[in-house]
């Protein structure tokens, strides 16, 4: 055991802590409103943040240290999280201010009829995905949003520790589903787990079951939180288990995908090697987009899209499904982002803002054909 001074530790800690303390509660006192605030937030705490790597470095110090240190340095964070907190109350409250004397309501004034209620986005962009698909066979599935962490992982050949764990920024519940951690899922690939069990079991039975093509849509959680990650987002996940499955078809039916929602019937789409834990081979899919106009389509520029595969063997094997008799490919899309893409929107979170006015200027009337070149 080396020695130490705790005393001299925490000195030299707290001499390094200081200064940052000083500079990020200033910081956080000098934004001026809540987008500010925002900015400010994803700066002091967010993962690029120079406290972030301080925590990161703890498992790097001299094991007698790590304590004092450790201690110090979370001490830090709860500090900057709490005062965080204070100002943004306090910016809340003049916001709100502000916003009551703007928008004062005439109830006076005669009632102006409402137009019916409008489609949000997000919902738009799940009928479109469910129709492309949809018109090329494929079903739609839906699981629940808590699961435990063999349906989130450890089917999906992602085992404990594995660090594409950390990859995912999970949230954990406090509760256990029999032996196994409960989670809110990160992302809707848990579905497909059961569905090939549901699909291995029905095959056990000696019947052949029809071979799986699927669609999961639904809400996935992250902790992540700026202007393009939202901490409660949507996802659409496919799947499609058959005997002659190749990547051929994870091929043809990505581009005709990617194509019809875009509406861009030359879309140039890229495929580049990748690695997930639950895919082999795994790929990466770009659209040509031209960086400055945001045009999908054109330019010279690619940007990343999904996230897609051949199916691991060790996942059929998993669900009980023969890797040697059966393969097939899944892929993963971010239903909020391909949406704020269509559509030309900046910022992720006004979707989930509720402002009536927005989904006035965005939403989807009912009746409306939808956005796509062949419709609904
Ligand atoms: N599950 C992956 C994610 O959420 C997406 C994905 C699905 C990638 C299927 C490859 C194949 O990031």
């Amino acid at each position: 055991m080396s020695e130490i001074d705790p005393a001299a530790v925490e000195a030299d800690e707290f001499s390094k802590l200081a200064p940052l303390q000083a500079a990020v509660l200033s910081k956080l006192n000098e934004a001026a409103d809540l987008a500010a605030l925002e900015t400010c937030r994803v700066e002091v705490l967010g993962k690029a943040s120079e406290l972030a790597g301080l925590l990161k470095d703890v498992g790097r110090l001299p094991p007698a240290e790590r304590p004092i240190r450790a201690a110090l340095r979370n001490a830090l964070k709860e500090t900057i999280s709490s005062a965080l907190e204070t100002r943004r109350g306090g910016l809340e409250e003049a916001a709100l201010t502000v916003r009551l004397s703007a928008e004062r309501m005439d109830i006076s004034a005669p009632v102006r009829p409402e137009p019916a209620g409008l489609i949000h986005p997000i919902s738009r962009t799940m009928e479109e995905i469910a129709a492309i698909f949809g018109a090329m066979g494929f079903s739609v599935k839906e699981g629940p949003d808590v699961e435990d962490d063999w349906f989130a992982f450890g089917a999906l050949n992602i085992p404990g520790h594995h660090p594409a764990r950390a990859m995912m920024d999970t949230f954990y519940l406090n509760a256990k589903i029999g032996e196994r951690r409960a989670l809110l899922r990160p992302h809707t690939s848990s579905v497909q787990i059961r569905t090939m069990l549901e699909w291995a079991k029905a095959e056990a039975t000696g019947a052949t079951p029809e071979p799986i093509r699927i669609i999961v849509p639904g809400r996935t959680f992250r902790s992540d939180h700026d202007a393009t990650h939202s901490p409660m987002f949507h996802q659409v996940e496919g799947l499609v288990i058959g005997r002659d499955i190749t990547l051929a078809h994870l091929k043809g039916c990505l581009i005709d995908f990617l194509r019809a929602f875009f509406n861009v019937p030359d879309l140039p789409v890229r495929f580049r090697a990748s690695y997930f834990p639950f895919t082999e081979p795994s790929l990466e899919v770009d659209i040509g987009r031209d960086r400055k106009s945001g045009e999908i389509g054109a330019g010279s520029d690619w940007l990343e899209i999904l996230g897609s595969g051949m199916v691991h063997p060790n996942v059929l094997a998993n669900c009980g499904i023969d890797p040697r008799e059966y393969q097939g490919f899944a892929f993963g899309v971010g239903i909020d982002r391909i949406t704020i893409l269509k559509h030309g929107m900046a910022d992720m979170r006004p979707l989930f803002e509720n402002d009536v006015r927005w989904l006035r200027h965005y939403g989807f009337s009912p009746l409306a054909p939808a956005n796509l070149h062949e419709g609904i």
